[in-house]
């Protein structure tokens, strides 16, 4: 795999640690695209900043989340697109477009899937008390936070920790699993087996 899109709808701080890992040449990969569905997601001046095409899609031009996807897969279709990495894309994809790209979609999960799945999986975790947590790469199916396991990372929640403290040390985990994760995959080396996923 070599052209890779990253879909992003905030901050983008892991679309900068893929550019960062594909810099410094740890991850051989062309990021054709990052493709946001916000305007004003911080991630878009990243790529810009980068030499990265942005791309803007507004979900609320449809009328019905299939014609949103038509213009996606038009985009990555031009830009030959081969696999997809969510970053913080803040919008569920249908069964469809996940079928179209099986096994090439990629997504980070700040807690240690299945536990804390949704939105606010650091804050869950931090909240319930749990004393480890960390960082899960996943491919995506058709259900949330669900797909095949590819890496995990574990870290511990500190008795001194703050949200915000367990934040940080959670973005630092998923910048160095994230790229590390799209360079087992874009060399070939994930086999998806049934739930399991063999790293050759
Ligand atoms: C990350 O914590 C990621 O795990 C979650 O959304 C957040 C995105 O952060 N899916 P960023 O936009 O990459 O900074």
């Amino acid at each position: 795999m070599k052209n890779l899109a990253v879909f992003v709808s905030g901050n983008g701080s892991n679309l900068q640690a893929i550019i960062d890992a594909v810099k410094n040449g740890n991850l051989k990969v062309n990021i054709a695209l990052a493709l946001s569905d916000n305007k004003d997601a911080y991630a878009l001046a990243r790529a810009k900043e980068a030499g990265i095409k942005g791309i803007f899609i507004d979900p609320k031009i449809y009328k019905a989340k299939k014609e949103f996807e038509r213009e996606i897969i038009s985009v990555l279709e031009k830009e030959k697109v081969e696999a997809i990495a969510l970053a913080g894309f803040m919008r569920i994809l249908s069964p469809e477009f996940i079928s179209r790209y099986k096994n090439r979609i990629l997504n980070v999960h700040p807690a240690l899937l299945p536990s804390f799945k949704g939105a606010h999986g650091i804050k869950d975790a931090f909240d319930y008390g749990v004393k480890m947590t960390g960082v899960t790469i996943h491919f995506v199916d058709e259900n949330m936070d669900h797909g095949p396991i590819i890496l995990q990372e574990a870290l511990r929640v500190d008795d001194g920790d703050t949200l915000g403290s367990l934040e940080e040390k959670i973005h630092k985990v998923e910048h160095k699993l994230y790229p590390e994760a799209i360079r087992l995959f874009s060399e070939g080396k994930l086999k998806v087996e049934g739930r399991r996923v063999i790293i050759l």
